[in-house]
C-alpha cells in the first residue's frame, strides 16, 4: 500500500488490511511505504490514527517509510492511492513484470476508472473519514478475492 507520506491514506489501507486477512485467514503479508521520506521513521498523523481508532482499526505503532525498488521483489501487488504515486512507483519499476504488479488501490472497486484515494492532509476530519471508506471499501473487495484463491 503506498501514498505519499506514509502517514495517511496508506499506513489506513496497511491496517485495515491486515486486520482482514487475519479475519478471511489467509496466508499474506501487507505492508505500506510513502513515495516521499520526508516523513519516514514517524507515526501515523494523529488525525488518521483517530478517525482509524473510531473505526476499529489500530494503526497507531506503524512507523513511516520510504518505497525502494525492493518492494518490487518483496510484494506480489503494489496498490497505490492516487495518480501521483502510480506515475512516482511506476518510474521505478524496471520491467514489464514489476509494471504489472502496480495499480490504483480504488479500481479494485470501481475497475478502469483511475480514482484517486484524496489526499486528506491538508483537509478536515471528513478527509480522513472519507479516506478510510474508501480504503476499507476495496480491501474488503481484496480479501474476498484472495480468499478464492
Ligand atoms: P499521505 O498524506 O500521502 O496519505 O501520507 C500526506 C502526508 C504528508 C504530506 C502530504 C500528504 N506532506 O506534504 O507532508
Amino acid at each position: 500500500m503506498v501514498c505519499l507520506g506514509n502517514i495517511c491514506r496508506s499506513p489506513v489501507a496497511e491496517g485495515i488490511m491486515r486486520r482482514k486477512i487475519k479475519e478471511y485467514g489467509i496466508d499474506a503479508e501487507v505492508d505500506s511505504a510513502g513515495t516521499g521520506g520526508w516523513h519516514a521513521g514517524e507515526s501515523p498523523d494523529d488525525r488518521m490514527t483517530g478517525v482509524a481508532r473510531r473505526f476499529g482499526t489500530d494503526i497507531s505503532t506503524q512507523r513511516a517509510r520510504k518505497f525502494s525498488v525492493a518492494d518490487f521483489h518483496r510484494f506480489d501487488r503494489i496498490y497505490v492511492m492516487d495518480r501521483s504515486n502510480y506515475s512516482d512507483v511506476l518510474h521505478l519499476a524496471q520491467n514489464e513484470e514489476e509494471t504489472c504488479k502496480v495499480d490504483m488501490l480504488l479500481n479494485v472497486i470501481y475497475p478502469g476508472k483511475n480514482m484517486d484515494v484524496p489526499d486528506p492532509y491538508y483537509g478536515g476530519r471528513e478527509g480522513f473519514e472519507n479516506v478510510y471508506r474508501l480504503v476499507d471499501a476495496a480491501c474488503e473487495k481484496i480479501a474476498q478475492e484472495l480468499q478464492k484463491m
